[in-house]
């Protein structure tokens, strides 16, 4: 894509963690951007305090048609969408014993279905417009295999196969797919963890901060147009995994 400037940009999970960093991040690049998240109220404080005069759309991304009308709203506001950025996304993690069954459809929906869905709508626009960005926020669980974590890093490991998918079959079209996969990053996707009594992931190792993502999805689509990074993973300097 190389030149950033006045590209549009739809965002996922925007309201805070790392889909805000990502805003500040593109925002900062030129980039006029649709953001949504559920919380209108974390949505409208951020796109008040963003340059470009952000549209927003407080959403659920699993509802059916959250995906069509985010294409409409990049559509009407600013004439198309270039890049979509599938960043929202749940972590519930467990024992066998008190794992909560319900959220094993929670964390489909939220973190497969709702982004190959999207990346499916999406894609469609800009195959028919020839170019495009789609990046999929994966994360370094997608390739570790450890106890108590593996619908979050199954599905995580799907959404890259997807992807990868998706790469090949738009192969030459213009539109261009990749994922960043972060590594332990201090965002309150935590909390759920915390709330059960488990420790969080981030009081392990000095954390990333959503800024070190959002300058990696940059360095993606700042890519001429004859190149795709394609998968970048994002450890913090002192995770032994
Ligand atoms: N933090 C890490 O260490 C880490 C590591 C690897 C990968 N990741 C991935 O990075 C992405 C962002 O995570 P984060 O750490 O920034 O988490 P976060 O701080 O908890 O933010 C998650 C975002 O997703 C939105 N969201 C969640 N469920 C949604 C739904 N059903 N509909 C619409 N929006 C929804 C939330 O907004 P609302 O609540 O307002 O809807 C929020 O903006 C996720 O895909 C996560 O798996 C994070």
């Amino acid at each position: 894509m190389g030149e950033l400037t006045d590209k549009v940009a739809v965002i996922t999970g925007a309201s805070r963690g790392i889909g805000a960093a990502i805003a500040q991040e593109l925002a900062s690049a030129g980039i006029r951007l649709v953001l949504t998240a559920r919380r209108q109220d974390r949505l409208e404080s951020l796109a008040a305090a963003l340059p470009g005069n952000p549209a927003i759309l407080a959403a659920d991304i699993t509802d059916a048609n959250t995906a069509e009308r985010l294409l409409a709203l990049a559509t009407e506001r600013f004439g198309r969408a270039d890049i979509l950025i599938n960043n929202a996304g749940i972590l519930r993690v467990g024992p066998l014993e008190t794992f909560d069954l319900a959220a094993i459809r929670e964390m489909t929906a939220t973190n497969f279905e709702a982004p190959v869905y999207a990346a499916y709508v999406f894609a469609r626009a800009m195959k028919a417009a020839g170019s495009g960005s789609i990046v999929n926020i994966s994360s370094i669980g997608a390739h570790l295999t450890a106890a108590t974590v593996g619908v979050y890093g199954g599905l995580k490991r799907a959404l890259e196969i997807f992807s990868d998918s998706l790469r090949i079959e738009l192969a030459g079209s213009g539109v261009r797919v990749g994922l960043v996969a972060p590594g332990t990053t201090a965002t309150e996707i935590f909390s759920d963890m915390k709330a059960n009594g488990q420790p969080g992931w981030d009081e392990y190792v000095t954390p990333l901060q959503p800024a070190d993502i959002a300058r990696a999805v940059r360095y993606l689509l700042e890519q001429p147009a004859h190149a795709n990074v394609a998968r970048m993973h994002v450890y913090a300097s002192a995770d032994a995994h």
